[in-house]
C-alpha cells in the first residue's frame, strides 16, 4: 500500500520497522526496501522479497555520522573527510565492520556499507526509528534482484505488488540513480560503484583520484556485468547511427523504443520515442522512469543514445552499460 509521507505515516512506519517488518521508503537516490539493521530476521525478509543472493550485502542507513561508531570498527581519516563533505547525501562508505554485526547484513563480509541519506522523509523515518528501535535501516534498492531501481512509490509497487505492505511516498527521487560507493576499509579510497558524486568531486576531498576496483575488491551486486536491466534488450548506439539502427530493426519486424538525447527522430512506422534531458543531473533523474516507460511487454529493443564520455556522465554510462550487458 502506498501512503503519503505524513508525520503519522512515518511514525507508524518506524513502528513497523521496530516490529521486524519491511517498509519501502524514499531516498534522494532511489527508493529503499528497509528493515531494522539490528534484526537479522527482518533483514532476511528483505533478501527473500528481493530474491537477492545472501552473499550480497545491504547498505545500512544512519541518521548521522555520529552513529557510525556502532556499526564500523573504525573510521579512517579519509572516511571522515568524505563523510564531512558528502553526508547527508548520495555516498556509501565501505568500512571495516564492528565486531558484533550480524553477518546477514554484511553478506558474510568483514566490511559494512554505511550511508547517511539526505532525503527529508528518509531522515524523519530514521529519527523516528531511533526512538522505537535501533535507528539503523538496512536497505537495498526497492526492486527485484537485477532489475531497474525504483525512483517513485508506484514503481516500487510495480516491483513487489501486494508482497510489500507499506510504501512511504515521498515523491520522485531527486538524484535518480544509486549512491556512489567508495571502499575506505583499507584507509585508501577505492571506487566500487560510480554515482551522483563523481570522481572529480571525490578527488577534491581526497587530493587524488580514488583507486579503481579490481578482482580483490569487495563484491557489489551493482557491479555485476548485467544489472539495472529492463526486460527488453537494450542497445547503446552513437547519436549519428540511431536513425539507421532504428530503421534496420523495424525492417526486421522488431518493436522498437528509443531513448534519445540529441539524435533526431527518424520518420519511420510506429516508434516509441522519448527525448531525455541534455544535462547529466536531469538525465539521471529521469533515467529509470524513462526505461520503465519504454519497457512495455511488447517492446523488443530499447535503443539508447550513447551518453557523453566525461566524469559527470560516468555513473549514467555505467548503468546503461549494465542494462545493455548480455544476460
Ligand atoms: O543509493 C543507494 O545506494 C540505494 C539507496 C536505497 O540507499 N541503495 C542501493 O542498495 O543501491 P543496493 O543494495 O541495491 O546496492 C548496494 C550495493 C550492492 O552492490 C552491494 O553489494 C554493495 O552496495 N555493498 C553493500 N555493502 C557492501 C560491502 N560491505 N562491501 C562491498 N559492497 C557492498
Ligand atoms: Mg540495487
Amino acid at each position: 500500500m502506498i501512503v503519503p509521507a505524513s508525520t503519522a505515516a512515518i511514525e507508524s512506519a518506524a513502528r513497523a520497522l521496530a516490529a521486524g517488518e519491511v517498509v519501502a521508503f524514499p531516498t534522494e537516490t532511489v527508493y529503499g526496501l528497509g528493515a531494522d539493521a539490528a534484526d537479522p530476521r527482518a533483514v532476511g525478509r528483505v533478501f527473500a522479497l528481493k530474491q537477492r543472493p545472501a552473499t550480497h550485502p545491504l547498505i545500512v542507513h544512519l541518521t548521522s555520522v555520529d552513529e557510525v561508531a556502532r556499526w564500523a570498527a573504525d573510521m579512517p581519516p579519509i572516511a571522515r573527510r568524505l563523510a564531512a563533505r558528502f553526508w547527508p547525501g548520495p555516498l556509501t562508505l565501505i568500512l571495516r565492520k564492528a565486531a558484533d554485526i550480524d553477518p546477514a547484513v554484511t553478506g558474510g563480509q568483514d566490511t559494512i556499507g554505511l550511508r547517511v541519506p539526505s532525503h527529508p522523509v528518509a531522515q524523519q523515518l530514521l529519527q523516528a526509528f531511533r526512538r522505537f528501535g535501533s535507528g539503523a535501516i538496512a536497505a537495498p534498492s526497492a526492486n527485484r534482484f537485477g532489475r531497474l531501481s525504483a525512483t517513485c512509490a508506484a514503481h516500487v509497487v510495480d516491483e513487489f505488488g501486494d508482497a510489500l505492505p507499506l510504501v512511504i511516498d515521498g515523491g520522485p527521487s531527486d538524484v535518480g540513480i544509486e549512491s556512489t560507493i567508495v571502499d575506505v576499509s583499507t584507509g585508501r579510497a577505492v571506487l566500487l560503484r560510480p554515482g551522483a558524486i563523481d570522481v572529480l568531486q571525490l578527488a577534491e576531498v581526497l587530493g587524488e583520484l580514488p583507486g579503481v576496483a579490481n578482482a580483490r575488491s569487495p563484491r557489489a551486486s551493482g557491479t555485476l556485468a548485467s544489472h539495472y536491466a529492463p526486460a527488453a534488450k537494450v542497445m547503446l548506439v552513437e547519436a549519428d547511427l540511431v536513425a539507421e539502427v532504428v530503421r534496420f530493426l523495424i525492417g526486421e519486424g522488431k518493436s522498437v523504443a528509443v531513448l534519445a538525447r540529441t539524435a533526431g527522430e527518424p520518420l519511420v512506422g510506429s516508434l516509441h520515442w522519448l527525448r531525455a534531458p541534455a544535462d547529466a543531473a536531469g538525465y539521471a533523474h529521469e533515467l529509470y522512469a524513462s526505461l520503465r516507460l519504454l519497457d512495455r511487454p511488447t517492446t523488443d529493443v530499447i535503443v539508447v543514445e550513447l551518453p557523453p564520455q566525461d566524469a559527470a556522465w560516468s555513473a549514467i554510462a555505467d548503468r546503461l552499460a549494465r542494462a545493455a550487458a548480455d544476460r
